[in-house]
């Protein structure tokens, strides 16, 4: 990337901020470092915890110094905004909105309608295939219309591809209440309540061959076909070290030849995918990762321009990944360390555009 003279002299005005007052940093919401994703040519960011953004300076202070966009990793699931029938609660949600707002961040919303994260009251509900259509309908169009204006872009439809790529996910039970129908109709009625935000499908697994990447193509050509209004792809790309570059390539490119936007929305490179539990984080560990993260923005910055939505990884620092949890095991997937100081993978990003 080129570098202008504002980047230049931008950065000596961030040191003199930032030695002004210890205490007290004056971190601005104009911030440009000579080390920040903020000087990538596409759109990154992270998804966020809203807890530790509440509480954690060192945390807050990644996302003013690096982030250009931000996902909700979880405040935005239906379990936590909308917990009953007719409660939404907004608080944290909108605590992420207006923070990024006011820092100008965009915001990706994280997500309308997924199989996982159901409330009891969806679990339970009872009613005719109306009732259900009303449900998701009002689901869709209440969380949409409050946050209009405010959130760039919504990943409406998550994870309806079966995990090996068989099919339609048949144990989602909007699948099963609704029909395959009800992708194409969450994006409609995500459209009807904000017709500028940008809609996604979101998926898992394009990287890991033929079968689920067909699936999850097919689904986004056939509602790009019927006039859906879909605006772009997710990958999620839960990925590690060891899944061959040609494998991320082409789960990239296949995504731009759709012609939608292209998203890498939850991008983590797990260093452990062997689940060895005694694994300890070295300087090797650390460049295998950064070049695969490096080989990432390389291949997601050779699509073009228009298409390029932006890179997220699912968390800032290693403390902050499901990974962990999800597997039970040791592992180190971001590009952050667990206090937040820069990895080697943080400049193999900022290094892949150059
Ligand atoms: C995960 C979050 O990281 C966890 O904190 C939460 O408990 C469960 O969900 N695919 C998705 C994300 O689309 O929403 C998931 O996030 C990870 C897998």
């Amino acid at each position: 990337m080129k570098r202008t003279t504002a980047l230049l002299i931008v950065p000596a005005i961030a040191v003199m901020l930032f030695s002004c007052s210890k205490k007290n940093i004056a971190v601005s919401t104009t911030v440009v470092t000579d080390t920040s994703f903020k000087q990538l040519p596409f759109p990154f960011g992270f998804a966020v915890n809203v807890s530790k953004l509440r509480t954690n300076i060192a945390y807050k202070n990644i996302l003013l110094t690096q982030a250009t966009s931000v996902s909700a990793e979880t405040v935005m699931k239906i379990a936590y905004l909308h917990p009953a029938q007719n409660t939404y609660v907004w608080t944290d949600a909108d605590y992420l909105v207006d923070f990024a707002v006011q820092n100008n961040i965009r915001v990706h919303g994280h997500t309308l309608v997924w199989h996982q994260s159901l409330p009891a009251w969806v679990t339970n509900f009872v009613g005719d295939s109306a009732a259900w259509e009303n449900l998701l309908k009002t689901h869709i169009q209440t969380i949409v219309a409050h946050f209009k204006g405010k959130v760039t872009s919504w990943d409406v439809v998550n994870e309806a591809i079966e995990n090996d790529g068989s099919g339609y996910r048949a144990s989602s039970l909007w699948y099963q209440k609704l029909g395959i129908g009800f992708i194409a109709r969450s994006f409609q009625y995500a459209h009807e309540a904000d017709p500028n935000a940008l809609l996604f499908y979101n998926d898992y697994g394009n990287e890991w061959g033929n079968t689920k990447r067909n699936a999850i193509l097919n689904l986004v050509n056939d509602l790009k076909s019927k006039g859906v209004p879909i605006n772009g792809i997710g990958l999620q790309m839960h990925t590690d070290y060891t899944q061959p570059d040609a494998n991320i390539q082409t789960a990239i490119s296949t995504a731009a030849a759709t012609g939608l936007k292209v998203h890498i929305s939850e991008l983590d490179i797990s260093m452990n995918p062997s689940n060895n539990q005694t694994l300890v984080f070295n300087s090797i560990i650390a460049q295998q990762q950064s070049d695969k993260f490096k080989m990432v923005a390389k291949a997601f910055n050779s699509i073009p321009k228009a298409q390029q939505y932006g890179i997220t990884t699912w968390g800032i620092g290693d403390a902050d990944t499901w990974i962990t949890g999800f597997y039970s095991r040791p592992d180190w997937p971001l590009l952050f360390e667990n206090n937040y100081q820069k990895k080697a993978a943080f400049f193999g990003v900022l290094n892949s555009v150059k």
